[in-house]
């Protein structure tokens, strides 16, 4: 077959993202007939569990075994553990071992993916030892797949960068985001460079604004730790929200392959309008959650949470008017906006078409609106048109009517989650769909000056009531362009 073999090596093996994504999103693949007999998961972390143990949990972390094809043990069989401490060089010579028996007994033909599920403080010390142990050389390829946070700035981006990049070149690299593994992120392109009737008006001649919303409803629970240390700003917006700008706004590539496409969407963020210190406040809205009423519960203020610094000065919600200076979208506002303890957990992406030269539609019960194109990314996955057509009256004035697409309509257990999708196209060797150094370095330049910005400055914390959608600053922000947030979801 032409199924991807590999023996997949899992840095952080008894984690929460482990157990809650990359375990299920293996037992689709497997399922899914995407991973022959020809892969091997060792997982590894510090506790000192048996194999038996990492298998029960693998087995619990897959809570529905849906298919009566498919023997749990059998597929639990392909999960190997090794307890490990990242600063004992002896353990890695026993990993090195152990890949290389499992290469034997499943014929992986010597591919080596590493995955870093894990506290990045430990990435560069990790890379450096599998690098200096031998583990980085075989006969097949090994790859590295690294999650988030990639640094907390562009300094430690950079630092982490080049302490990966002495292990590892960077088309072995694979840098997780996870928002890029979504259908609808990835439908995107398709929606764009499949049909005639979109990118011809995909201009400042024909769109006047572009909205980007991501909400949750959820605050940051147990993450205050991490959280009050990054801020919606470099935990939403340095990454998902702009990679979801790069691929709305990038030209076409001429071939649809990794390196054509990167050059477009790093294109978009060399285009970036980058603001001075003293323009910010003109283009972004910071907000921190206060308490409020959500699902008919009282919930306690971000500086009230676990881990919080009870004066925290950090932004769990941002909006930003972003300007991208070619001949493209000259004069386009993107508005991005992301929060947590918003209304809704949502995230679209809103195109607005301009008006006609003329409209002929004045009546005065006429609610003719400008044509949207809307890409639902989650929870909904679908694309609604809006567009206006005859009242069914007997009138001749216009009315707002939807034509829409719903992919959860399809048959929902065949749509691949994001890391389903990741985990294959790293196996693949395709590396469309993860950031690359160019992206990461872009993107932190671009929101180090607003965090510089804002840490100088105290913020007017908490603006906004948990439930809602963010402080009233953001709806000024495009009302002042004479734009407002459209509400299409409900
Ligand atoms: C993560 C952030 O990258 O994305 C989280 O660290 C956030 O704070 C999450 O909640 C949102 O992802 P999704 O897929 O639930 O929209």
């Amino acid at each position: 077959t032409n199924n991807p073999k590999a023996v997949i090596v899992i840095f952080g093996a008894t984690g929460d993202l482990a157990n809650r994504k990359l375990y299920p999103s293996i037992y689709r693949l497997y399922r899914n007939g995407k991973l022959s007999d020809n892969f091997a998961v060792i997982g590894v972390a510090r506790r000192p569990l048996t194999n038996e143990d990492f298998r029960n949990n693998v087995k619990a972390s897959i809570n529905d075994f849906d298919d009566p094809n498919i023997d749990p043990d059998e597929f639990a069989s392909h999960f190997h553990y090794n307890p490990f401490d990242i600063q004992d060089l002896e353990h890695y010579k026993a990993l090195e071992s152990l890949i290389t028996d499992l290469d034997k007994t499943y014929q992986t033909d010597g591919n080596r993916l590493f995955y870093f599920s894990m506290a990045p403080n430990f990435f560069g010390t990790l890379a450096a030892n599998l690098k200096s142990e031998g583990l980085t050389t075989t006969e097949g390829w090994t790859r590295l797949v690294i999650e988030k946070p990639f640094g907390h700035d562009y300094d430690s981006a950079k630092e982490l960068n080049d302490q990966i990049r002495e292990a590892f070149n960077e088309d072995q690299i694979y840098r997780i985001d996870h928002y890029l593994g979504k259908e609808m992120v990835q439908n995107i392109e398709v929606i764009r460079f499949a049909n005639a009737l979109f990118e011809p008006l995909w201009n400042n001649q024909y769109i006047s604004n572009v909205q980007i919303t991501s909400s949750e409803v959820l605050g940051v629970e147990e993450r205050g730790r991490y959280y009050d240390s990054a801020g919606a700003l470099k935990d939403m917006m340095q990454n998902h929200m702009l990679q979801m700008l790069a691929l709305i706004a990038m030209d076409p590539p001429i071939k649809l392959t990794p390196e054509e496409i990167r050059s477009e969407k790093v294109k978009v963020l060399r285009a970036l309008r980058f603001f001075n210190e003293d323009e910010i406040e003109n283009y972004l809205v910071r907000g921190q959650y206060d308490r409020g009423i959500v699902n008919g519960e009282e919930l306690p203020a971000y500086r009230e949470g676990n881990g919080v610094d009870p004066e925290s000065n950090t932004d769990t919600f941002v909006a930003a008017k972003l300007l991208i200076d070619n001949f493209r979208w000259a004069g386009v506002p993107f508005y991005l906006r992301t929060g947590k303890r918003m209304q809704r957990k949502s995230t679209e992406i809103i195109v607005e078409f301009k008006d006609l030269p003329m409209n002929l539609y004045y009546d005065k019960d006429d609610d003719a609106q400008p044509n949207l194109l809307v890409i639902h990314i989650q929870p909904d996955e679908g694309i609604t048109l809006h567009v206006n057509a005859k009242k069914g009256d007997y009138s001749a004035s216009s009315t707002p009517i939807q034509l829409s697409y719903d992919n959860n309509a399809q048959d929902k257990m065949n749509t691949p989650e994001a890391y389903e999708n990741l985990l294959f196209d790293c196996m693949r060797g395709d590396s469309t769909n993860f950031t690359h150094w160019d992206e990461v370095a872009l993107s932190w330049q671009f929101i180090d000056i607003i965090a510089d910005a804002w840490s100088k400055k105290k913020a007017d914390f908490p603006n906004y009531e948990s439930g809602t959608n963010g402080p009233k600053e953001a709806d000024e922000l495009l009302k002042k362009d004479g734009f407002k947030w459209w509400d299409v979801s409900e």
